[in-house]
């Protein structure tokens, strides 16, 4: 991190400008549970989205994370086929919603 007060873990927003690809290669996920590596997310451009709740404030103090993630923002816009609907996790929308 490059800030002594940075919070490592994101907090929840929308990115209008750009489609949001995350491939999860390996480590403890600071954001999200149930996220393994070989996990991809996909966050369409308008579409808010952000870590499971509490994970940010869990992360507040955090100096570093153990976890490596490429993400690709992509200024044109990204179409899912049919093969991606076939893995799609049917419940993820519901994960950024407080329980
Ligand atoms: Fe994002």
């Amino acid at each position: 991190m490059e800030h002594p007060d940075a919070v490592p873990c994101p907090y929840p927003h929308t990115s209008v400008d750009v489609d949001e690809v995350i491939f999860y290669q390996r480590g403890e996920f600071t954001s999200r549970r149930g996220v393994g590596p070989g996990s991809i997310s996909f966050h369409p451009a308008g579409v808010p989205h952000g870590p499971h709740p509490g994970a940010y404030e869990a992360s507040v103090g955090g100096t570093r994370t153990n976890e490596v993630a490429v993400m690709l923002d992509c200024f044109g816009a990204l179409k899912a086929t049919g093969a991606a609907g076939g893995v799609e996790d049917g419940g993820y929308e519901g994960s950024f919603v407080p329980r």
